[in-house]
């Protein structure tokens, strides 16, 4: 698999940005192990409900504070106490600050450096999103708002999709905003109508006009699309159609070059006047999976491709010197954002057939 190194990206390994960590009924006061970015960590939900993301090795001996099933922290629920979480070996605890609160043979001594790494976790939409940064600082962007459809009435919530953890870099899957030649093959459109790409700092859009072979009856109707991804993994489109929904894809480096994807749709149903009734639920879960499938076909070329660390690009191809370029600013210094965003911010059109009195 190839790495970020064979790419050219920038300096750091893995990028700066919001990323899915797990679906939110993951979080539970029964603290789970997760990988990402190359680290163990540890999620769990503090008895207030609120999430937590620590680093998963006790600095006392290096035991796992997760993976543990037998100790008697855990036989007697002391393994979340509050906010915190106990070692299950030795039983020091530590705080959602990462700083160590008890140890329970110690008569109240607790040294300074008795401390775990803590990571920025946002619970959203029924995700965990983790904040990830090389620099180690604040957000320098929001976390994305889902069209705020999440808390909408007359919308059905996604339910999670793993779509499996690929052998890929995820360049290799944001390489799909800018490819216009694979709707055709992959997705069954007809008649490319329009597709363009606008990058606005942290965020780049696709804009695709397109006929179905299924989706879309009329000879010369269109399916139109707004696609975008906000920051490096989070990519989000919004449809119109006879549901409006809402798709989410994110994807999360595990190791450099292996990268797990998950998707999820959101289905406007009424217009929130009514409740939601059991068809709606089915409809809307049927609808998710015809986008589930959509997005199969993307990862089983994924699955399968070599790493393309160059590609071999026509004029007829959209943008991919450029998105990949504003896809570097992620796995740099954030300093050096506002130099890409002055190089590539502005609107690419590869395909533009539309009529003039389509053009706004
Ligand atoms: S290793 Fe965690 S308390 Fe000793
Ligand atoms: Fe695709």
């Amino acid at each position: 698999m190839a790495k970020t190194e064979d790419y050219g990206l920038g300096e750091y390994v893995f990028p700066r940005g919001w990323f899915m960590i797990a679906p939110a009924a993951e979080a539970t006061t029964v603290p789970k192990e997760v990988r990402f970015f190359g680290e163990d960590m540890v999620l769990y939900r503090g008895e207030s409900g609120t999430p937590h993301l620590v680093e998963a090795y006790c600095p006392h001996m290096g035991a796992h504070l997760a993976r543990n099933t037998t100790s008697y922290v855990v036989h007697d629920g002391e393994h979340v106490q509050g906010e915190s979480i106990r070692c299950p070996f030795h039983g020091w605890r530590f705080g959602p600050d990462g700083q160590c609160d008890d140890i329970p043979y110690a008569e109240g001594f607790i040294p300074k450096a008795a401390c775990i790494r803590t990571y920025p976790v946002v619970e959203r939409a029924g995700i965990i999103w983790m904040w990830h940064d090389p620099e180690q600082k604040e957000p320098d962007f929001p976390l994305p708002g889902f069209g705020g459809h999440w808390d909408e009435p007359g919308w059905v919530h996604w339910k999670i999709d793993h779509m499996g953890d690929l052998n890929s870099h995820p360049i290799e899957i944001v390489d799909n905003m800018a490819d216009v030649a694979h709707f055709i093959p992959i997705h069954g459109s007809s008649n490319i109508s329009y597709f363009a790409n606008e990058f606005i700092d942290h965020i780049v859009h696709q804009y695709f006009s397109a006929g179905h072979r299924t989706l879309v009856s009329e000879e010369d109707q269109d399916l139109t699309l707004d696609t975008w991804y906000e920051g490096p993994s989070i990519l989000q489109s919004e449809m119109a159609g006879d549901y409006p929904s809402f798709i989410m894809i994110a994807h999360t480096p595990i190791e450099d070059g292996l990268t797990r994807v998950w998707h999820g749709l959101m289905v406007k149903v009424n217009d929130g006047s009514k409740p939601i009734t059991e068809e709606d639920r089915a409809a809307a879960l049927q609808y998710q999976e015809a986008s589930r499938l959509a997005l199969a076909q993307d990862v089983e070329i994924w699955q399968y491709k070599r790493a393309c660390t160059r590609p071999m690009v026509l004029k007829f191809d959209g943008p991919f010197a450029r998105l990949r370029k504003w896809y570097g600013q992620f796995y740099n210094q954030r300093s050096e954002a506002g130099e890409v965003h002055k190089k590539v911010n502005g609107l690419v059109a590869t395909v533009d057939k539309r009529k003039k009195d389509q053009v706004a």
